[in-house]
């Protein structure tokens, strides 16, 4: 389709984000300000404070008797399923009807006039419960083996011979912290209703058709009848991939039942306790490898902390195991999933989807080996990376088909100066006695498709209007990450018109139907295509009538910017758009786009489910306070493989974002529940999310610039969550200092996040 050389006017340029300037104008519009209709109910959930109990009694008299309250909704008044779960299997109601399952959880609804009236009637609700015994963390959880789906394992080789064989082995667990999403905008819903019982809905999703699919189960309605659109939204990082839907059911529920178009925006503190964050997890491994650091066998297991309900916990966790090998070739290795129901919020995607979490695993593996043999970290990883042949299979029997690490990670040693870095700080440490300083090189595969290989197709539609002006509509969402950007390129491309001659739609689920999430970072690979595809249609017809109407052949027409080329005459792209218009040639057209090739078999834990990987390094450098536990990252070395990206200005953008919020992940958010089931961090007084003074003092980002090997849209790659695990490197750059407190013998078992005060705990455990 297009070689990987081709010259583009339009693509592979650094092209300023679509809504940058409305972003810091203030124009850009978000769900929240869209003018309010008249007559509008505002929505607040009255919650659940207790982890697990029955519902003896729900006393909601003083709610209905509060000012401004208009009506009061409990689980008995849902005409469909009460059921907002992502996969549908009635684990996770609107309300709750008969128990509750964690604080938080929304158990009635209240309308009123305004939104002030309704958070204060919400508190008034008294509820009745009867106690039953809470399942509130991963060693509890484990105990009692309560999943919520069913686990994977993957496995390849006999391990267990394989360690019990080797020359060295050892074995150990680590600690894995969740993350809250705080994407800047928080949940939002606003439902208009129609004719028909028809709703349209305006919500800040990744996922417009669950939405409008839930919406439909709960109303017990056909999906036809909800519509769900959205402009943009302010962030979603996963955290709106499915935890919209119980925001989203609640509007239309109401404008449903009402009439009355209603909206719900939760305050930071109650979205944070009713939504679900990323999965903390409990790592176990046990490794055999020789003297020289090799890897012989190892066995994985990733116990994670799924919550109350399903949702995306089952996924969630194949990917992790998907990523326990990171960029490291087993030649023996078995690794299994432990998705385990507790009785707190529903644990759902995050940036990397669990692939974080399962590479923090490998990575440890590779530094417990290195200070057991006294080696630097980075010649252990060198020494496992993938190889050409034979060391080229992963756990899931998928063969690599490209080999861009040792390369990559070369060049970044170079480049950053990394062993002259290295000898200087332990010189430094010899002679510091509070500040420590440290340094690692982490890598990153990271696999691109979705596992659930459906949700790998995407659609668009193009309409070109008699000006010569498009819109264009695909399946996508934006989010701030430059989708939409990245499509206007595309279609620019292909039909050779400027940029500013073509308007993006808002995403419809009426336009373009049963659109896949906007995630897996398979934004641009998917409705890129799909876009490409629709405008290639238009382009074929303009250039077969163009051909016929100066009778020459239809190859002989090309397109350069703004004009079509016919028999040596360049016309304006818009004039013949008019001719086409007044020859009746449709001036419309879909397209659609699919994965090729993947495949996978979950029950055998075989196949080919990433159409390709993405790859990239980082060098980080921390100072440490022993005294204190604070530290800094003062350089951040980064070389990333977008292949030949799309817009190597939004795609830097990825990655420094990526790496500051994986940064934010490793070191100072720290998720904290107390023994009642309560989560206290559930506002930024609490929850420390990095700032801009956090970011690396000294970033230096670049892009590897090599096309894929592979037929995606203008060989790019994938690059939303890929970034976000080069934040690896400064955990161990961190673990790196604190390792000098015992001259590098011991390992700091330092797990994220990695607190000044786990900093601390870490020093007094291995100081001699
Ligand atoms: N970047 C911004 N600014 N805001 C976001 O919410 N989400 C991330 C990533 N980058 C996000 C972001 C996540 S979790 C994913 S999966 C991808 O963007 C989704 O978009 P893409 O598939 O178009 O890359
Ligand atoms: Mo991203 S976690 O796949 O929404």
């Amino acid at each position: 389709m297009q070689s990987s050389d081709e010259t583009t006017v339009y693509v592979a340029k650094p092209a300023v984000h679509d809504s940058a300037h409305k972003h810091v104008a203030g124009e850009a519009r978000y769900v929240d300000d869209m003018a309010e209709p008249a007559g509008l109910l505002h929505l607040c959930f009255g919650l659940s404070s207790k982890p697990h109990a029955t519902l003896d009694g729900i006393d909601l008299d003083a709610v209905r008797a509060a000012p401004g309250v208009v009506q009061v909704f409990t689980a008995a008044d849902i005409p469909g399923d009460n059921d907002v779960g992502a996969m549908g299997l009635g684990d996770e109601p609107l309300l709750a009807a008969d128990r509750v399952l964690y604080v938080g959880q929304p158990i009635f609804l209240v309308a009123a006039t305004t939104r002030d009236a309704a958070r204060r009637a919400a508190k008034l609700g008294r509820i009745r419960y009867g106690e039953l015994p809470a399942i509130l963390d991963i060693d509890a959880a484990r105990a009692k083996r309560d999943l919520v789906c069913t686990p994977l394992t993957l496995r390849r080789g006999d391990p267990q011979r394989a360690i019990a064989q080797a020359p060295r082995k050892l074995a150990s667990r680590m600690r894995v912290g969740g993350q809250e999403h705080f994407y800047l905008e928080g949940q939002v819903a606003l439902a208009l209703p129609g004719e028909d019982g028809d709703v349209l809905v305006h919500c800040s999703t990744q996922h417009p058709t669950e939405v409008q699919h839930v919406i439909a189960r709960v109303l017990g309605q056909a999906n036809h009848t909800a519509t769900v659109e959205l402009r943009r939204m302010g962030g979603g990082f996963g955290g709106k991939e499915t935890q919209a839907n119980g925001f989203a059911a609640a509007a239309g529920l109401v404008a449903r039942l009402t009439g009355r178009p209603a909206k719900i925006r939760p305050d930071r503190d109650d979205d944070m306790v009713i939504t679900g964050k990323r999965h903390d997890f409990d790592i176990g491994f046990q490794v055999g490898f020789d003297e020289q650091g090799q890897i012989l066998g190892v066995e994985f297991d990733y116990a994670a902390r799924a919550g109350f309900s399903a949702d995306l916990s089952g996924p969630v966790t194949d990917r992790a195991l998907f990523h326990c090998d990171n960029a490291y070739f087993y030649p023996h290795v078995e690794a299994s999933s432990l998705p385990l129901r507790t009785h707190t919020q529903s644990n759902t995607a995050f940036r990397g989807f669990g692939g974080p979490q399962g590479m923090l695993g490998a990575e440890r593996v590779i530094e417990e080996i290195a200070y057991a043999l006294g080696l630097d970290p980075l010649e252990v990883r060198k020494r496992n990376l993938y190889g050409a042949t034979e060391r080229n299979v992963t756990p899931y029997h998928q063969t690599l088909r490209d080999d861009l690490l040792p390369g990559l990670i070369d060049e970044l040693e170079t480049r950053s100066d990394y062993q002259a870095r290295r000898a200087a700080i332990r010189d430094f440490n010899a002679r510091s006695k509070t500040i420590r300083r440290g340094i690692a090189l982490t890598p990153v595969k990271f696999g691109i498709s979705f596992t659930h290989t459906p949700y790998n197709q995407a659609g668009a539609l193009l309409h070109v209007y008699r000006d010569g002006s498009v819109q264009l509509n695909h399946g996508g969402t934006e989010m701030g990450q430059g989708l939409h950007v990245k499509i206007l390129q595309i279609v620019a491309e292909t039909l050779q018109i400027d940029p500013a001659q073509i308007r993006l739609a808002p995403t419809s689920t009426g336009k373009i139907p049963n659109t896949s999430a906007t995630a897996a970072s398979s934004g641009a690979d998917l409705n890129g295509m799909a876009a490409r595809n629709a405008a290639l249609a238009v382009r074929t017809r303009l250039a077969e009538f163009a051909a016929e109407r100066s009778q020459v052949p239809p190859d002989s027409v090309t397109f350069e910017p703004g004009f079509i080329r016919v028999g040596g005459e360049a016309i304006p792209f818009a004039v013949v758009v008019e001719q086409a218009y007044q020859a009746r040639v449709q001036l419309s057209a879909t397209g659609f786009y699919r994965t090729p090739r993947i495949h996978w078999n979950r029950s055998e834990g075989k196949g080919d489910p990433f159409f390709y990987f993405a790859y990239g390094a980082a060098v980080s450098e921390a100072a440490v306070d022993l005294l204190t536990g604070e530290n800094r990252i003062l350089r951040t070395d980064i070389l990333h493989d977008a292949g030949r990206s799309l817009n190597p200005a939004i795609d830097i953008g990825q990655i420094e974002g990526g790496f500051v919020q994986g940064m934010g992940w490793l070191t100072t958010e720290e998720l904290v529940w107390d023994k009642q089931g309560r989560l206290r961090t559930h506002a930024p007084s609490t929850y420390k999310i990095p700032a801009c003074s956090d970011r690396p003092r000294d970033f230096r980002v670049h892009l590897l610039d090599r096309p894929n090997r592979e037929e995606t849209i203008y060989r790019s790659k994938a690059v939303g969550e890929p970034p976000l695990m080069l934040a690896m490197s400064a955990l161990h750059a961190i673990s790196d200092a604190v390792a000098s407190v015992a001259d590098y013998k011991t390992c700091p078992r330092l797990d994220p996040p990695a607190t000044p005060e786990a900093i601390l705990n870490a020093i007094e455990r291995i100081k001699p």
